[in-house]
């Protein structure tokens, strides 16, 4: 099977380190973001290829399909890692910040999916990565829309599941708690003090951290592995 994966958000963060490992493990690898960036530069990998990409626009989605399509480039293994926040409390909650969110880390769920799904049913083999939160398993304070969107990915991956494992395709969910990434710069290293007194193992979770565990569900070792929801988060949310 062609070693062939897609990474979306792949410019910074847990998607770049996430095409990184795959980088190390053989894997051509193609990332995507929606600014210009240089992911061969970025994980000293001259044959990795990097995509401008907008997740909101369905039609930069089909382009890039028929441009893989056309160089044999079509991806074995997705994950579905881009994703934003738009936190505010619910009562003062803007129409904007539902839809951008929604639209970005859920409907550009399916639309990626959607589009790069029937090779793998074809080559009866393929592995969907969807990157969660901890925020969609047990909710968050100022991030319904957030926390909405990656509970749904919850229902996605498993109903994929579902349809696909037939397929030899498996479709599982990483659910990261607090990583030190951009997207929680926001918190000062007091409030991150404070965050971390609920984390049984006390710290925030490297990018690394995460990246493995995406790599592993990528991986022969996890062939039987479907419809998952794999915490990485130190203990934060236990079922
Ligand atoms: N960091 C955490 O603590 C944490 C915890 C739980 C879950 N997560 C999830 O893990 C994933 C990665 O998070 P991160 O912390 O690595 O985030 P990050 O550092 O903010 O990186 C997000 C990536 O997504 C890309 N992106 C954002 N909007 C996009 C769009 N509309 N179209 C295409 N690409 C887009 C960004 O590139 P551009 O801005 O250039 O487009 C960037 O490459 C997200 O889905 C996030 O929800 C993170």
């Amino acid at each position: 099977m062609s070693k062939i994966v897609l990474v979306t958000g792949a410019s910074r963060g847990i998607g770049l380190e996430a095409a990184k490992h795959f980088s190390k493990e053989g894997y051509k690898v193609i990332g995507t973001s929606r600014g210009e960036f240089n992911l061969g530069e970025l994980i000293g990998d001259d044959s990795a290829i990097s995509v401008q990409l907008d997740l909101m626009s369905r039609e930069s989605i089909k382009n890039l399909f028929a441009d893989l399509k056309s160089e044999d480039l079509l991806p074995s293994v997705l994950v579905n890692n881009a994703g934003i926040t738009k936190d505010q409390l619910f009562l003062r909650m803007k129409d904007e910040d539902w839809d951008d969110v929604i639209e970005t880390n859920l409907n550009g769920l399916f639309r990626v999916t959607k589009a790069f799904i029937k090779p793998m049913v074809k080559n009866k083999f393929g592995r969907i990565i969807n990157i969660s939160s901890v925020a969609g398993l047990m909710g968050n304070s100022g991030q319904v829309n957030y926390s909405s969107s990656k509970s749904a990915m919850v229902g996605f991956s498993r109903s994929l599941a579902k349809e696909l494992g037939s397929r030899n395709i498996t479709s599982n969910v990483v659910a990261p708690g607090f990583i030190e990434t951009d997207m929680t710069t926001f918190l000062n290293d007091d409030e991150k003090v404070e965050v971390s007194k609920n984390i049984p193992m006390k710290r925030f979770g490297s990018v690394q951290d995460v990246a493995k565990c995406i790599v592993f569900l990528a991986s022969d070792e996890a062939n039987y592995i479907t419809g998952q929801t794999i915490s990485v988060d130190g203990g934060l949310f236990m079922y």
